[in-house]
């Protein structure tokens, strides 16, 4: 395992997979990750619907104009909103964006490659997806994560900017 900094710095989108599927356990850890991020009051107001049949995944793919990582993932985690869990209305979506990346860096911890693709705030979007997976009205689509093995390497980018930090005042 990567030290946590490297980890964080070596995270990159993968859009390209190798067909070798995913162990339960390593999902399970990801998904276990997901659930320990921090959310407003720990109200942890978030589901995971976890496809792993490529049938599924494609039907999904089709559904969003940006899912090129769906085309080769093994596996495919939706990530939901509880609107009913929340501490006050729209907390799902910081909730459920901690969620997702404790996910992204856990999976990248044990090896896996992931990349995050949004549904929210895309209305149309959350509809299709909802009514495609029959969610009761609570429960809303927020992104997936592509979940597997990486077929392509991306260098570390530099991304450190000074010009960005503010200290004691604007
Ligand atoms: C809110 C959000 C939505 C994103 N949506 C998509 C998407 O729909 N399709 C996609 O391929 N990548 C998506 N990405 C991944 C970004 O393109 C990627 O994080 C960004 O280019 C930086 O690259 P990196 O993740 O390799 O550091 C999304 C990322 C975030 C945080």
């Amino acid at each position: 395992m990567e030290n946590t900094i490297d980890t964080i710095y070596d995270r990159r989108s993968i859009r390209k997979y190798l067909d070798k599927p995913v162990n339960p356990d390593l999902v399970d850890e990801v998904l276990r990750a997901g659930m320990f991020a921090p959310s407003a009051s720990n109200k942890q107001p978030w589901h995971f619907i976890v496809f792993n049949e490529k049938d599924k995944i494609q039907e999904l793919k089709n559904v969003h104009p940006y899912t090129k990582s769906l085309e080769t993932a093994p596996v495919c985690i939706m990530v939901c909103g509880d609107t009913e869990k929340e501490m006050a209305k729209g907390f799902y979506i910081t909730d459920c964006s901690a969620a997702t990346e404790n996910m992204l860096l856990a999976a990248k911890a044990l090896g896996l490659d992931t990349c995050w693709v949004g549904i929210y705030p895309w209305e149309d979007l959350m509809k299709d997806y909802a009514n495609l997976l029959g969610l009761p009205k609570n429960i809303i689509p927020f992104n997936f994560i592509a979940l597997g093995y990486g077929a392509e390497t991306k260098e570390r980018p530099r991304r450190y900017d000074a010009e960005k930090i503010h200290y004691n005042k604007w």
